[in-house]
């Protein structure tokens, strides 16, 4: 049985029963990032606690909420006595449009969405107030900035309202994720608005910079000069408004001991606490039904493989192992490139061994394209019309031999050649022959904007890892998300993940890092790195996190090289287990993914927010 440790136990709850929490984020009912599944996920386990005490607030993009939220009955909402709907009433009585609903998400929360743009005509003011009080600068064109502080002006608002309506001794604590929200809560705190302010930040804006440009950036991190920085970036605005959320919350927290450091160094304050992601894990009652949907959605991907490669050759489907990573486009920082480098000298490894099979990698993440690669269209079509050609054969067949077999008194199979009509012999063989074709498959599925200096590509190339018929590790890139609506996968990205063997996401900046974690919430081995979060917590928390396929790379304090080799040998373990291995490793992964499940990990938050009231 794999072991599993838990978070520490809460003290008993010292948070008197008839307080109200906000959760403040830009991305409540509108998906940017991992935000979003961070606040979604744990909507089930918050509920469970606060149940109607609880309510999200966010930016209203009627674009991005369809579907999403829908709206409270106007009728019950005039009526209603809870104090988030008075709110809303008070507020709409100053003449702002604000909107009560719930989002139609698990759990489904009470949310309160505002639209940024009404404001607009008063944004002159309010970012004048931004600067005459609290040195935060605002440029004149900036767009995403623009709607930041608007929106930070409403939220003020609202919970200003909010807090009117909480008569003490009751309290209200209001939780902001992340810079785009924080940037209300310096007015908060000046205008002593009676609500206790936390402040999560995933990530520091100056360190996901920095990492990205310095390979020495951890070395480098004590001696940053924050603020020439942030110039040189072009983000003191953002990088402004980080810390002075970050210094005027009554508790300030963060997502990995990772990030602790950053905060310390770029944002001159301590965090009060880590609080770290977890996801509601949906376990299914019998175990084989997570191994079928691993072969079901692995047939999937077996058909884009076979449109992709055996155009060109074949190999057998039964031997072969996926393997993804996926994420921002972020070469360093998700660590594509010690990912390329260790799939270089596995395919190396591979082709010395003598061992069967291949490997294909798959590169998932976005990149500006002009369209998809029409040779890879058009092989997926044709295959197609394979498909439909065999399946009309084999009805043709079918029936012929029906009947033949009922009027025989032969009881020996006749030869069934001759029961298919020459049309569609003729036509098998066309359609194979206007497909199978001498060139390469594609390494890469779409024709990106910029093909020439792609660091992905460029790799490939100098490494001529272009899927060479020798080659044993092959590779797909695909510079886009998949999606139902994808016409080359045609699946969720979920059930993509389902359908592989093994996620590799060694990344070397990741304060939290949702991708392994999402791999072994559904019984997907995965490798993370001691540089990610997420890793990070494995290595502190989970002992044993080998035996249970959570694999961490080291990259703290180790050589590029150094890393790439046990990178190297990681994968060439996988490589080398047999399907009873791998099924049994699933099984392991799968039940360790309790752990991450927020029932535990929301006590996290609850501890930040009694220190919260504390601070009263
Ligand atoms: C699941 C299915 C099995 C299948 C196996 C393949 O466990 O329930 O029927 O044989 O997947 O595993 P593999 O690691 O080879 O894709
Ligand atoms: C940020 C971090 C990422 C984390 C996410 C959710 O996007 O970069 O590592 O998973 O926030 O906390």
């Amino acid at each position: 049985m794999p072991t599993s440790s838990s978070p520490p136990t809460p003290p008993a709850s010292t948070i008197p029963d008839d307080t109200l929490l906000v959760e403040v984020a830009w991305e409540v009912c509108n998906q940017v990032g991992g935000i979003y599944t961070v606040i979604r996920s744990k909507v089930p386990a918050t509920r469970q606690v606060w149940g109607g005490r609880y309510c999200l607030l966010g930016p209203y993009f009627p674009q991005q909420a369809q579907g999403e939220f829908e709206p409270d009955d106007e009728n019950l909402l005039a009526s209603s006595e809870d104090s988030f709907a008075s709110a809303v009433r008070a507020m709409r009585a100053l003449g702002y449009q604000v909107q009560l609903g719930t989002w139609l998400v698990t759990g489904r929360p009470r949310v309160v969405l505002i639209d940024p743009f009404q404001v607009y005509p008063q944004l002159d003011a309010i970012k004048a107030d931004l600067w005459n009080d609290h040195h935060i600068p605002v440029p004149a064109a900036d767009d995403l900035l623009h709607q930041v502080v608007a929106f930070g002006e409403l939220a003020k608002v609202f919970l200003t309202l909010l807090a009117a309506e909480t008569a003490p001794p009751r309290q209200l604590i209001a939780h902001f994720h992340e810079w785009m929200t924080g940037v209300a809560i310096p007015a908060l705190r000046r205008e002593q608005v009676p609500v206790q302010v936390v402040f999560t930040t995933h990530a520091t804006l100056l360190g996901r910079y920095l990492a990205m440009n310095d390979p020495n950036f951890y070395d480098h991190l004590m001696q940053v000069d924050w603020l020439a920085e942030a110039r040189r970036f072009n983000i003191e605005p953002a990088v402004t408004m980080e810390r002075a959320a970050a210094h005027g919350a009554h508790v300030f927290t963060t997502v990995s001991e990772l990030t602790v450091r950053e905060c310390i160094y770029l944002l001159d304050r301590i965090p009060d606490a880590v609080l770290p992601n977890g996801l509601n894990i949906e376990r299914f009652v019998a175990l084989h039904e997570f191994q079928n949907l691993h072969q079901q959605y692995k047939n999937k991907i077996h058909e884009f493989v076979m449109a992709h490669f055996f155009q060109s050759y074949s190999f057998d489907l039964d031997k072969t192992l996926y393997l993804f990573t996926s994420g921002r486009y972020e070469y360093h920082n998700k660590g594509f490139d010690l990912t390329l480098e260790a799939l270089a000298r596995l395919n190396y490894r591979l082709q010395q061994s003598g061992l069967e099979g291949q490997v294909v990698m798959f590169f998932i993440t976005k990149r500006p394209f002009t369209s998809i690669n029409p040779q890879v269209l058009q092989s997926r079509a044709v295959l197609e019309e394979v498909r439909e050609t065999c399946e009309a054969i084999e009805r043709q067949v079918g029936e012929r031999l029906f009947f033949a077999a009922a009027a025989s008194d032969d009881n020996r199979l006749p030869d069934l050649s001759t029961m298919v009509d020459d049309y569609w012999r003729l036509r098998y063989r066309r359609t194979l022959q206007s497909w199978k074709t001498q060139a390469l498959p594609p390494v890469i599925t779409h024709n990106l904007v910029d093909d020439q200096t792609d660091d992905i590509l460029n790799f490939l190339r100098r490494a001529n890892l272009v899927n060479n018929q020798h080659d044993r590790v092959k590779i797909v890139y695909h510079p886009d998300f998949v999606s139902p609506t994808s016409p080359l996968f045609g699946m969720e990205y979920g059930q993509f993940v389902r359908g592989c063997h093994l996620g590799v996401f060694p990344s070397y900046y990741e304060p939290w890092g949702y991708t392994p974690l999402e791999c072994v919430a559904r019984g997907v081995p995965a490798i993370t790195s001691d540089l990610s979060g997420f890793g990070d917590y494995v290595l502190q928390n989970v002992p044993a996190h080998d035996e249970q396929g959570i694999f961490v790379v080291h990259r703290q304090e180790k050589s590029f090289d150094e890393s790439a080799e046990e990178l190297t040998d990681m994968l060439w373990q996988f490589v080398q287990l047999n399907r009873r291995e791998r099924i049994m490793q699933r099984n392991n992964v799968e039940s360790s993914a309790e752990m991450f499940d927020w029932k535990n990990l929301r006590v996290y938050y609850e501890h930040a927010y009694q220190l919260a009231l504390e601070r009263a």
